[in-house]
């Protein structure tokens, strides 16, 4: 079993790890990712491994510094504009890749563009160390919902990796937003934790949803985040046996019937929502359920990224997951 040990005390450890091509379970400011070496092939491959992820699906490269970043890709000025105002933080931005990064092809399954994004707290300062960028996608099973928390990630992992960092719960709660600049536009590929909103009033440039982002960002397909139980989105009325998701001051009506309960923000805050999205979809998943309910979530700010990632838990549940 994965040994959980705090942060203050990990960075030796992590570090030892990560240079002999093992891969560490870390908090970021958004969820907890499952990192490795991007240059080392071997590490890579076990990250796919402990999630059960197909190849195909591409990984986001950390890194600690915008020389880092201008090592490993091409930086065009509007994605220059979005690394100075967002990074570090929840943004991911999708680059050209240069030949001479040393990226294990692996991370990009064999793409010409590479996701990069610069996080917050521990895993920057151990990248800084190690000096090298760390893939890391979400520290969750493939399919599965992403952990927010130390506990969580060594439920879902703890018999496959060696050693989990507690750093406490994750601020943001889900994953970054990706974004592609193409043309001098700008593509929304996955709404997160930043919210289109901050980034149009940042650059003065238009956040663009396309239908086709879940071709253009291959881990995007529609089951994910799959929690044990089905999913009921936008309900006003709750039926019998069901557990509720609930969001605001208002109930559903029936939700006295419910077989349990939890409340994303009884003030209505998204914020604070985004942040207990994934645990208390775990949360309510250990009642036995066989339905979650969920109210509905308004779709400004981060209700966008809350949405998104609800009506991926709600789909039909398919081969292909993250
Ligand atoms: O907040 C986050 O982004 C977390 C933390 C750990 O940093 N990471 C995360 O990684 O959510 P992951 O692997 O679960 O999601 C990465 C997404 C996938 O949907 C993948 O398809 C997309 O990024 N992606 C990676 N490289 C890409 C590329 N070159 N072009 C388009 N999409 C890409
Ligand atoms: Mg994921």
């Amino acid at each position: 079993m994965a040994e959980v040990k705090p942060a203050a005390k990990a960075l030796e450890d992590a570090l030892a790890l990560l240079a002999a091509g093992e891969v560490v379970a870390l908090p970021t400011e958004t969820v907890y990712g499952l990192a490795g070496d991007a240059t080392n092939g071997e590490a890579v491959a076990r990250i796919f491994e402990a999630k059960g992820r197909p190849r195909f699906n591409p990984l986001i490269a950390h890194v600690s510094s915008l020389a880092m970043a201008e090592d490993i890709a091409h930086i065009d000025p509007l994605s220059a504009r979005l690394a100075e105002k967002f990074w570090p933080g929840p943004l991911t931005l999708v680059l050209p890749l240069r030949e001479s990064a040393g990226i294990h092809p692996l991370v990009t399954a064999g793409l010409d563009t590479i996701a990069l994004r610069m996080p917050r707290g521990f895993a920057s300062g151990l990248i800084e160390r190690l000096g090298r960028p760390l893939a890391a996608p979400s520290a969750n099973r493939s399919g599965r919902v992403s952990a927010t928390t130390a506990a969580a990630v060594a439920e879902d992992l703890g018999d496959r990796i060696r050693l989990v960092v507690d750093g406490g719960p994750t601020p943001v709660g889900v994953e970054s937003t990706i974004l592609k600049v193409e043309d001098g536009r700008l593509r929304l590929l996955r709404p997160g934790g930043v919210t289109a909103e901050e980034i149009e009033a940042a650059i003065g440039v238009a956040v663009e949803r396309r239908d086709n982002a879940a071709i253009e960002a291959p881990g995007m397909m529609l089951s994910h985040y799959a929690p044990g139980a089905a999913v009921r989105l936008g309900v006003s009325s709750l039926q019998p046996g069901e557990a509720l998701l609930a969001f605001g001051p208002r109930r559903a009506a029936g939700w006295e019937r419910a077989v349990a309960t939890k409340n994303l923000s009884g003030r209505g805050d998204l914020r604070e929502a985004a942040a207990n999205l994934f645990s208390f979809l775990k949360d309510l998943d250990r009642h036995g359920a066989k339905t979650i309910a969920v109210e509905p979530i308004p779709f400004d700010g981060l209700g966008e990224a809350i949405n998104d990632r609800l009506k991926r838990a709600a789909a039909p549940r398919g081969e292909h997951r993250d």
